[in-house]
């Protein structure tokens, strides 16, 4: 119900469609850089670039993010399986924290049934497909899974990104020659540093044998998918950044039935702000490496990227 507003076959041109949209966000952020000298990646460019996508797709304004950021910061570190947290004190945060960002997202769908407008949440909220309707908890539910999902794990494609290509200065400056180096560039990245690293909690159905270990039915497991992407009987020199491999089939978008949604928005998403950074950011380099990183075993990013470069190109 959810894809038939967002890709094929009903929607082919959405994400495609927002190309130049988002060009413009990019080149938007890189001209508001200001001190060339001393540029946080993350607060500057990663995190509000695809707060102002998502926002836009679903039709949430973007002056709202003050409110939904740290509701979104604190479902984002609920995913965390910290072994020293309270797990009554945690899950009571992130409890409340659904409440209040269901509470603002069911006031902004009540306005859009009653005025919709060109956007993914007007459209959810009055479709009347061949699915059917969704309920107003499926609506809600979906609607939060959409802004969180997609922000919270590009920021760290994007930042990432920035900091393999700064510790591989050979590819970055073959990216700023060739932009269409971004396509394999965003592939091995998401093998070699994926934005999510695991997927907790999934229960096996069946018997399932792995390499002559049978894991019973039943099982709780954990799939460690930035280890799956780094097995050395599935890839070559696995710890090796390398976009240049034949085969970067790799799992940091999932895979099976549940692969994830925004795959598509979010390759565009990285594709074109880690070309336009390598084009604009004359000399860049990094302050601190390793630069300070987000306190989640789930979503693996830097929480600063502090860099310098000798100036801004037109
Ligand atoms: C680099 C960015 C992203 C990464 C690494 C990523 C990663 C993932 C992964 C690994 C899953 C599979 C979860 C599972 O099997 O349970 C997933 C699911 C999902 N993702 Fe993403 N995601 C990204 C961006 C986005 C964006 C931009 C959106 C929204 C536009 C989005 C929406 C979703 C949704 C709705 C699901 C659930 C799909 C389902 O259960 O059927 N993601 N994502």
């Amino acid at each position: 119900m959810t894809n038939r507003h967002f890709g094929p076959p009903h929607s082919p041109h959405r994400v495609d469609g927002m190309r130049g949209e988002l060009h413009d966000i990019v080149a938007g952020l890189i001209d508001g850089i200001g001190d060339p000298g001393r540029i946080d990646l993350v607060d500057q460019f990663s995190y509000p670039f695809p707060v102002t996508v998502i926002c836009r797709l679903l039709g949430v304004p973007r002056e709202d993010e003050a409110r939904f950021h740290t509701w979104a910061d604190t479902i984002a570190a609920s995913l965390d399986p910290d072994p020293d947290a309270d797990p009554a004190e945690r899950g009571k945060d992130s409890h409340d924290a659904r409440m209040q960002l269901g509470m603002y997202l069911a006031g902004l769908i009540e306005e859009r049934r009653k005025s919709p407008r060109d956007d993914m949440l007007s459209e959810l909220a009055t479709a009347k497909g061949p699915d059917g309707t969704m309920t107003t908890m499926e609506l809600l539910s979906t609607a939060a899974l959409l802004l969180i999902a997609g922000h919270e794990t590009t920021v760290n494609l994007v930042t990432n990104g920035m900091l393999t290509l700064l510790r591989n200065p050979d590819v970055l400056r073959r990216l700023r020659a060739d932009p269409r180096l971004a396509v394999p560039i965003v592939e091995e990245l998401l093998r070699f540093e994926p934005p999510v690293q695991l997927l907790p909690q999934r229960t096996t159905l069946a018997d399932i044998e792995v390499h002559g270990v049978t894991i019973p039915k039943g099982a709780s497991l954990w799939l460690v998918l930035a280890s799956g992407n780094r097995d050395p009987q599935r890839f070559e020199d696995p710890d090796r950044f390398d976009p240049d491999r034949r085969d970067i089939q790799h799992l940091g978008f999932g895979s099976g039935i549940h692969i994830c949604f925004g795959a598509p928005l979010a390759r565009l998403e990285a594709q074109l702000a880690l070309s336009e950074l390598a084009r604009r950011l004359d000399n860049p380099r990094l302050l601190e490496d390793p630069p300070p990183y987000r306190q989640n075993a789930v979503l693996r990013g830097p929480r600063h990227l502090p860099i310098a470069c000798d100036g801004i190109r037109p």
